[in-house]
């Protein structure tokens, strides 16, 4: 009755998996709960787009179009040409953007848009980092494309090698993700990096998809993009410089916003066109109030200064209480702490049972590759509370572990 790649593969999902394993653990009473566990931010959303969602009195008897406003799609394109210091009208927002249900529609809907019957003279692979976020396994799977993770460790710098892949697989990829900063370890992929893997990618008629969810959340230098990357080394004098490739982003983080459910796919126009025509037949529209909401948010560049004010204060009590331990670092991009713990399991059950902090197993966040779960001395925490909070819950996690 059920199909098997929902019921076989899809079924570890991490936070259910967490929830079970301490379940059996009673929490101490006297201390309250500190949820460090999801990543979601625990700032406010800015006034001025609750108000603009409150205001939306009008349209909720009405479908909203399903290709964007086209205000929404200009403010994204307005963005996207500040932060990546694009040409001034290259991005055309009837062509090379997409309002999404937030990042996690379109980091999933890319496999099923990219992948054939067949590539290669064989199964399709879709390519993605160990360990990684959850959506893209979902995408992969359900796309009838194979699996393949590529393990993202400190000794690669937390980023896959795609390149190590040989000939014949990747003529078999036709979906490649990579997530920079990088949830869950925050590496931050350098433009060689990228270049590199993008010109492999057309090499092999391979779609790249970059999940830039944390773009706007680092701790030092803004991280690059995509799209940036893709237009220096344009050979059609701009024509189509981002063939083969999908970039998305998100409200979400950048804008203390993942109520909103507000994100965009942008990048090559074929890929965009197919985004729209897989939402057309199974995506839910975007309501008008989040989509005018989001477009006064994508315009506004004060209040991400304060997002990134927010999480460096919190890395900065990290480093304090954590600076010799775990083999502590600080991330280029991104709002977890990745630390190796030893034994990721049994350190979030300790946390659970002595300190009422929540964490997540860095093991949930990965999948076995020859036998070994590469994150299972790992925990991530997510730095998502306010620093009297944050600076609660790590000194809770120091005294315990
Ligand atoms: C790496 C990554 N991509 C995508 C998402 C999806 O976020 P949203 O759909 O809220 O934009 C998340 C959420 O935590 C994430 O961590």
């Amino acid at each position: 009755m059920f199909n098997p790649r929902l019921t076989e593969t899809l079924t570890d999902f991490p936070f259910a998996r967490l929830n079970s394993l301490i379940a059996p653990i009673a929490p101490p009473a006297h201390l309250s709960l500190i949820n460090m566990s999801v990543g979601e931010p625990q700032g406010a959303m800015p006034a001025f787009a609750r108000q603009i969602v409150n205001d939306e009195v009008d349209g909720w008897n009405r479908y909203p179009p399903n290709q964007g406003l086209p205000d929404l799609n200009l403010a994204i394109c307005e963005w996207l040409t500040r932060r990546y210091r694009l040409p001034q009208g290259l991005l055309d927002p009837d062509r090379h953007v997409h309002p999404t249900a937030g990042s996690k529609e379109g980091v999933y809907i890319i496999s099923t848009v990219a992948t054939p019957q067949q590539k290669g003279g064989g199964k399709p692979i879709v390519a993605l980092p160990n360990p990684f976020y959850q959506a893209y396994l979902g995408g992969a799977v359900l796309s009838g494309g194979e699996p393949l993770l590529v393990n993202a460790e400190a000794s690669n710098g937390f980023l896959p090698d795609y390149e190590s892949l040989d000939e014949a697989t990747w003529q078999r990829l036709s979906v490649v993700y990579l997530c920079s900063p990088a949830n869950p370890q925050g590496a931050i992929a350098g433009k060689d990096y990228i270049r590199k893997l993008l010109q492999l990618c057309r090499k092999h008629d391979t779609v790249l998809a970059v999940d830039e969810c944390y773009a706007e959340i680092y701790t030092g230098d803004a991280p690059p993009g995509a799209l940036e990357v893709a237009l220096e080394i344009d050979e059609t004098g701009g024509k189509d410089p981002f063939r083969n490739l999908a970039v998305f982003h998100s409200l979400s983080k950048r804008s203390n916003a993942a109520g909103l459910r507000s994100g965009f796919v942008a990048g090559d126009p074929k890929l965009v066109a197919m985004v729209l025509r897989w939402r057309s037949y199974g995506g839910p529209q975007i309501p008008f109030a989040v989509q005018k909401a989001s477009a006064a948010l994508w315009r506004d560049e004060a209040h991400p200064i304060e997002t990134r004010a927010w999480y460096r204060k919190n890395f900065k009590v990290a480093e304090q209480i954590l600076h010799n331990r775990f083999d502590y670092y600080t991330p280029g991009g991104g709002f977890f702490l990745w630390l190796d713990v030893g034994d990721g399991e049994a350190a979030t059950r300790k946390l659970w049972g002595e300190a009422h902090v929540k964490v997540l197993p860095g093991a949930y966040a990965c999948r076995d590759t020859d036998g070994v779960n590469i994150a299972q001395r790992y925990i991530r925490v997510a730095l998502v509370h306010d620093e009297k909070t944050t600076r609660e819950g790590l000194s809770r996690l120091a005294a315990v572990l």
